[in-house]
């Protein structure tokens, strides 16, 4: 008996260390076995699922196997070597997400709760197969699950405008690497850019920007010339679904931000009954304010909140997504200090001072969102004055927000500005095009961080729901320079949020590299590979 266990546990470690060596799946599956003896593809491999609708994931399984590595099979045709696709309710230690991958040399099996884990099990299952030579795969046995519910990436589209199809090819590479967030950041100060049909002049004009030559965020931009160009765009409610229906045969949902009360210049232009001064204003073609602009929405105007729950209900209808993100940060309370309604409300409702008044407008915002069954997300400002109840916080300004609302026992996603903030530098800034200069966010960064901080105990730990990383645009315009900045660090992000803290390697997490930049090679992904190992010098 004794020699059975011990033969065991030699087997599982050899296992390990050969997993180790020999797979470049990224995020890292949680347990890998090797098995002897390879499964080739060959003519005679065809599809099967065993419930009627993984079909959609057969052919997105075929069209990928056809895509990446120019493999041709055949879907639900009696064969003697089959991918088999099963839901088996039977998993249930797997949870939502995992799944178990099985290679033998006549047969792969991807079996999981549900759909959502075979998905993912199709993701790990074209991560093992070469890009070179015969297309043949080590016989395996993978068990996998997430470490975190909440895998996420922002994209701000206000900054700059990315097309339908280019946040489809952004949702294509967070659903490779097995992200399951997509926080849709769709209205700010330099532009508003979702339709909402009550109040049109949000996009006919809140989308549209003037933009001056070497004005625009700090960038010298020479296409501009000495012309001053009209910048934007938005995206219909038709387009907007058609992306959440898209995220969604990816395992993705799609959270949309609402920028209240601040960054809300592009609304303001269009209605700007809705500010303070309620006196004209442009939509914001610089990095920051221009001088004389009213950013905040007036909470002494009841008018305000009526204007908002509309443009939230035509949102709640777009976006079926349990959380609506609320914005709440980097809020400029000078307008609301000069305003007498506003000073005249923080009396009225005994609040202390505009903090106060910003917790107040929160509140009734997230009291109204709850009322329809869904749940706020904030800034970790929003923890200024009083959280609203169930809200929760995404800490930015470091990691101190995240962690005194997890001891409040609210929610928190842990986006820390350094490392996950991938409009930041990720090598040298003398090479490097230009990016955000607060910090240098290297792929080795990324990786190391753990979204957990030590300063929480178990108890409180559990409410970090996981981890999101952002792309502000100020100076990416192009699809090509976002994917740049996106890759590979989301791959490290992914591998933190997803494989977790336990028996990480950085490494190991390097040598995978080289094949992932295969992959990214085939689907025409921007990336540059010269700042791998590069280290930010103290
Ligand atoms: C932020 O970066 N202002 C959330």
């Amino acid at each position: 008996m004794k020699k059975v266990i011990l033969f065991s546990l030699l087997i599982a470690i050899t296992a390990n260390v050969c997993a180790q060596n020999t797979l470049n799946i990224v995020p890292r599956p949680q347990v890998v076995e090797m098995k002897s003896g390879n499964f080739l593809f060959d003519k005679k491999v065809s599809v099967q699922f065993l419930q009627s609708d993984l079909n959609a994931l057969a052919d997105y399984m075929i069209n990928q196997l056809s895509d990446r590595f120019g493999i041709k099979i055949s879907k639900d045709k009696k064969s003697s070597k089959n991918i088999i696709l099963s839901v088996d309710k039977k998993m249930s230690t797997l949870g939502n997400e995992g799944y178990t991958l099985q290679v033998g040399a006549e047969e792969v099996k991807i079996t999981a709760n549900n759909p959502r884990g075979i998905f993912y099990g199709i993701q790990s299952f074209l991560q093992t197969i070469p890009y070179e030579g015969k297309k043949e795969i080590p016989c395996l046995l993978i068990q996998d699950k997430p470490q975190f519910a909440w895998r996420g990436m922002m994209l701000d589209v206000s900054r700059h405008f990315f097309t339908v199809k280019q946040v489809k090819e952004f949702l294509d590479i967070l659903a490779t690497y097995k992200m399951n967030v997509f926080h849709w950041h769709l209205t700010d100060n330099q532009g508003w850019r979702l339709e909402i049909k009550k109040y049109p002049k949000l996009t006919s004009v809140g989308a549209w920007r003037m933009e001056k030559p070497g004005a625009v965020f700090f960038q010298k931009d020479s296409t501009l010339k000495e012309k001053e160009k009209r910048y934007g765009g938005f995206y219909t409610q038709k387009e907007a679904r058609e992306i959440v229906a898209y995220a969604k045969d990816r395992n993705i949902t799609v959270i949309p931000e609402i920028d209240i009360p601040g960054h809300s210049e592009a609304a303001l232009a269009a209605y700007p009954q809705f500010s303070c001064r309620q006196q004209p204003q442009i939509v914001t073609n610089a990095y920051g304010s221009p001088p004389g602009a009213s950013d905040n929405y007036c909470p002494a105007n009841d008018s305000t909140f009526t204007f908002l729950e509309n443009i939230l209900t035509e949102v709640m209808d777009i976006f079926p997504s349990k959380y609506i993100h609320i914005g709440g940060d980097e809020v400029d309370k000078t307008e609301w200090k000069n305003d007498p309604k506003c000073q005249a409300l923080i009396k009225e409702k005994n609040l202390k001072d505009e903090e106060g008044l910003q917790s107040y407008f929160i509140h009734r915002i997230a009291e109204f969102l709850e009322h329809h069954g869904k749940t706020i997300i904030g800034w970790d400002e929003t923890l200024q004055g009083g959280l609203a109840p169930n809200a929760v916080v995404q800490s930015w300004r470091g990691i101190k927000g995240g962690i005194t609302a997890a001891q409040l026992h609210h929610d928190v996603i842990m986006s820390p500005s350094n490392p996950l903030y991938f409009n930041r530098y990720q090598g040298d800034p003398k090479t490097e095009p230009l990016a955000a200069k607060w910090s240098i966010n290297t792929l080795q960064k990324v990786f190391e961080y753990n979204p957990i901080p030590i300063e929480l105990n178990s108890a409180d730990g559990k409410y970090i729901l996981g981890a999101e990383g952002a792309i502000w645009t100020e100076f990416f315009k192009t699809n090509d320079y976002l994917q740049y900045m996106l890759l590979p660090r989301l791959l490290a992000l992914s591998e933190i949020t997803w494989s977790g803290s336990e028996n990480k390697s950085w490494q190991d997490f390097l040598k995978k590299m080289p094949y992932q930049f295969k992959l990214f090679e085939k689907e025409k992904w921007s990336y540059d590979s010269k700042d791998l190992e590069y280290e930010v010098k103290k």
